[in-house]
């Protein structure tokens, strides 16, 4: 199982970390413009391999694609991270064209990888590639999701003074501090739905804090989170590298599902060898229906601003 990330930035490097730890892949390669920055990660890693147990072969590699070659999955985290106060949004000037110059040179070396988008605005820089790559839809998936319910279930575990393995959420819609939708009528701790806990004042207030997880930490840090992020799309790579179909938020292509169309925002889908092996419908409230359906809008309104 071979993977390649692009990007040898904090993000980029935390997954290599996590995917390299989790011993499931044979290599791992780092890519990166920046002269012997993804080389020196990786030999910085793999330093670590006897001390973190894993047999992962990690290597760096500068803007040269053919050793990306054959990868079965790849991960683009390159582009630009935004500063406080900054939207996610804001960097599509200049993160659209990494996004795209990237997507079709890893397609070029590996035409039968699943491609997994992080770079931000993702749910447009999804779209972005598959607007750039005409891959199969099932193959392009978009990093949000999962981070995104990660924040979740840890202001809901803060919220309930529970154990994180206790508690379970999900937020679909766009990647974005207003369009997320944090699916507070679905959360459960052990199996019980979470209104049986909190008060729908406070539900709405853990909702509001894992909207804006990643703007609190950018103001906090000074740019945007890192540790979060590569463990979310870690945890894609293992599903779909270990066949695991394990369910994840995560932004795909949509033809009609939840009555949305060409567009990438985040959805439940079961992730699996083929990437995405299924689209998962669920219920959604009046009012999460109305987010959603405002979410779309706002991720729609961010498309516009491609030059296809
Ligand atoms: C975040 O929310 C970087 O979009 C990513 O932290």
């Amino acid at each position: 199982m071979k993977v390649t990330v692009v990007g040898a930035g904090a993000v980029g490097a935390s997954c290599a970390e996590y995917i390299a730890i989790k011993n499931f892949a044979s290599e791992v390669v780092i890519l990166d413009i920046k002269e012997g920055f993804a080389e020196g990660k990786a030999m910085d890693l793999m330093q670590c391999a006897s001390l973190n147990g894993f047999d992962t072969k990690i290597t760096g590699v500068t803007n040269d694609y053919s050793q990306t070659a054959n990868s079965d999955i790849c991960v683009i985290t390159s582009g630009i991270p935004r500063k406080p106060g900054m939207t996610r949004e804001e960097l599509i000037g200049i993160n659209a064209g990494i996004v795209k110059n990237v997507s079709t040179s890893l397609l070029e070396h590996s035409p039968n990888m699943i491609l997994i988008v992080v770079s931000n605005p993702m749910d447009t820089m999804t779209y972005l590639a598959h607007k750039a790559t005409g891959m199969p839809k099932n193959r392009i998936i978009g990093m949000g999701g999962a981070l995104d319910s990660a924040r979740f279930k840890y202001r809901l575990a803060e919220a309930l003074g529970a154990p994180i393995s206790d508690v379970d959420g999900m937020v679909v819609g766009g990647h974005s501090d207003v369009g997320m939708v944090p699916l507070t009528s679905h959360a459960t701790r052990n199996s019980i739905k979470v209104s049986e806990f909190l008060s729908e004042e406070r539900l709405e207030q853990v909702a509001a804090d894992t909207k804006v997880g990643g703007a609190t930490l950018t103001k906090l840090l000074g740019t945007s989170a890192w540790y979060a992020p590569g463990a979310a799309v870690s945890g894609m790579v293992q599903a779909i590298a270990c066949d695991t179909k394990k369910i994840f938020p995560c932004s795909t292509f949509l033809e009609g599902e939840y009555g949305l169309n060409d567009i990438c925002i985040g959805v439940p889908v079961v992730l699996g060898k083929n990437g995405i092996e299924k689209i998962v419908d669920i219920p959604l409230s009046d009012a999460e229906k109305a987010h959603m359906q405002a979410s779309a809008e706002g991720v729609t309104k961010t498309n516009g601003l491609l030059d296809l």
